[in-house]
């Protein structure tokens, strides 16, 4: 039996020994890891704002998928890959094509909501351009008290 947990976290390796299995990703993100942009709201799988995005083999394929942190143990992530919004960017420093939408079109006001979108969004990218009624569906679980969803939906 191993006693480790293996994980890619924005594109670096982790090995995590003797981990407390109730550690929710949320809270390693924030305290241990000081990745702050995965935003803690209800604490309990509504609002959207600690989305980060999960890839895993499925039939042989990386699938990429938009997970709640805060409801999300550390166990349950050996042999994945994490993103953060703190690694969506390109190398260079350009912007996530949302990130970049986002900032564009007036997406975010008080920002608290924003990397919890953008990281839906970047969950969604690899399906291509939908139209709004797409991204609406990809956004589903996010909730914003500021925008009015407008600008995020344009
Ligand atoms: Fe609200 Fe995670 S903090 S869904
Ligand atoms: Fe303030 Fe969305 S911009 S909650």
């Amino acid at each position: 039996m191993r006693s480790a947990l293996h994980f890619i976290l924005n594109g670096e390796r982790i090995a995590l020994q003797d981990v407390d299995p109730r550690t929710t990703l949320l809270d390693w993100l924030r305290e241990t890891r000081r990745l702050t942009g995965t935003k803690e709201g209800c604490n309990e799988g509504d609002c959207g704002a600690c989305t980060v995005t999960v890839t895993r083999l499925e039939g042989g394929r990386p699938a990429r998928r938009p997970v709640n942190a805060c409801i999300q143990l550390l166990p349950m992530l050996d042999g994945a890959a994490v993103t953060t919004v703190e690694g969506i960017s390109a190398p260079d420093g350009r912007l996530h094509p949302a990130q970049d939408a986002m900032a564009r079109l007036h997406g975010s006001q008080c920002g608290f909501c924003t990397p919890g979108f953008v990281m839906a969004l970047h969950a969604d990218y690899p399906n291509g351009r939908r139209g709004k009624a797409g991204v609406a569906d990809a956004v589903a679980g996010n909730l914003c008290r500021c925008t009015g969803y407008g600008p995020i939906l344009a």
